[in-house]
């Protein structure tokens, strides 16, 4: 997959978000209401605190095993609101042969969810990515025919979401189905080049979303995909394509806009124009999965190579985040992992090397671009989000 990311523009729109009250055994009310705010006992200047003042769940990607850490799971807590597990719901951790389902890992980190007044964003159901090898290897050899394929994938997806049933508040029930303008293969539709469309055709990613409800039906359901903060042709084909399933009925409530940045592609500039087209569309918004990488010294993860790198990273968190402030449709900000030193950003690109993506250096210790989400958020005149941590009605 190429990992070129086009950035981006803005403006200001305000999109109303309704207001409903659940049950007490759905994710909203198991996470303590509306706020979203810590316990007792924690930071009054958490990111998740300035988060709660105007309604938005501010969270990070967790890598479960380690919560033992009592220092990172302090942090975790202390900090954040919502909680993504990096890989603990993905088909190869979950179903790692098959039949045999491994929930540890991600169970671990909803019930330390539920033990901190977080929600939690399921990732993911439909990805061609970290699928066990015992899938890809039938379909490979033969032995998976497509109707089984099709099968296996309505089973897991059935499977998973009955499992953390009333425990999810967002899922990624489908990530990057698109290929990028700049590929060969473009073709501004749900990629044909992608596992799930080729084998089973673009309907397909229809019936996970209906086969995820019906699983689960106060769940949140998003489609999550990356190089899409901008008005370009990515975003606008998957706006597209959204709004024509939406027409036919099918239950998709938000996008995920997973918001991978890099210094040497600038600071976006029209993103707040771009969610807003979507929240015009009567869709939620969501950024997923944000850093911000830049060039690093060899075999490092932390020092910039440039040090006016800083200023533009610190420049894109401020926009991500604003961006997310400003667009009422927007009802979580997550970066994706805490520290440099853990992030998936120096081990994909190590050549030439890049890193300092994250908010947090490798002692855990705030970078000053977790104090400009820190600021933007203790500043921010943003109006607050009714309803916003409520499931879908
Ligand atoms: O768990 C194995 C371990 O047993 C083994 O020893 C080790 C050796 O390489 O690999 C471990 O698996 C790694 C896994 O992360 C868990 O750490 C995989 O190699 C590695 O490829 C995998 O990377 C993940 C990547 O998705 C896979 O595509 C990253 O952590 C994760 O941050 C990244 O997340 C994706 C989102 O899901 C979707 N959007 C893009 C984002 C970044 O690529």
């Amino acid at each position: 997959m190429s990992f070129r990311r086009v950035l981006l523009l803005g403006a200001v729109g305000v999109v109303g978000a309704g207001s409903l009250l659940l049950g007490p055994t759905s994710a909203f009310a198991q996470a303590g209401g509306s706020s979203g705010a810590a316990p007792v006992g924690s930071h009054t200047d958490s990111l998740r605190d300035l988060g709660a003042k105007v309604g938005l769940r501010v969270g990070t990607a967790v890598n479960p095993a380690e919560l033992t850490s009592s220092t990172y799971s302090s942090l975790i807590a202390n900090q954040f609101s919502v909680v993504t597990p990096e890989n603990e719901m993905k088909w190869e951790v979950v179903e790692p042969a098959q039949g045999q389902h491994n929930w540890g890992p991600a169970d671990k980190l909803v019930a330390f969810a539920q033990a901190h007044h977080q929600l939690v964003r399921g990732h993911t159901l439909l990805w061609q990515n970290q699928l066990p090898t015992w899938l890809t290897d039938g379909v490979a050899n033969g032995s998976i025919s497509n109707t089984q394929l099709r099968a296996l994938l309505k089973k897991h997806i059935q499977d998973e979401v009955s499992h953390f049933k009333g425990k999810i508040w967002q899922w990624d029930v489908a990530n990057e189905a698109f290929t990028n303008p700049w590929d060969p293969e473009w073709s501004g539709t749900p990629a044909p080049g992608h596992f799930w469309v080729n084998h089973l055709g673009a309907s397909i990613l229809a019936d996970a979303f209906k086969w995820a409800h019906e699983a689960d039906p106060k769940a949140l359901l998003f489609y999550n995909d990356y190089a899409i903060e901008n008005v370009n042709a990515k975003s606008t084909a998957v706006l597209n394509w959204v709004k024509q399933l939406r027409a036919q009925g099918v239950p998709i409530d938000g996008i995920g806009f997973q918001t991978h940045l890099d210094t040497q592609y600038g600071v976006p500039t029209d993103f707040t124009q771009d969610m807003q087209r979507f929240g015009d569309a009567g869709l939620k918004t969501a950024v997923t999965e944000a850093d911000v990488r830049t060039f690093t010294e060899p075999n490092s993860v932390n020092t910039p190579t440039d040090t006016n790198a800083v200023a533009v990273q610190n420049a894109a968190w401020k926009q991500s985040i604003d961006t997310c402030l400003a667009v009422r449709s927007c009802i979580s900000f997550t970066a994706w992992g805490v520290s440099d030193d853990q992030s998936w950003v120096p081990t994909t690109f190590a050549n030439p090397q890049e890193g300092a993506a994250l908010l947090y250096d490798s002692n855990l210790q705030p970078k000053s671009e977790y104090f400009t989400v820190q600021h933007e958020l203790a500043t921010t005149e943003a109006a607050h989000r009714t309803g916003i941590g409520a499931g879908r009605s």
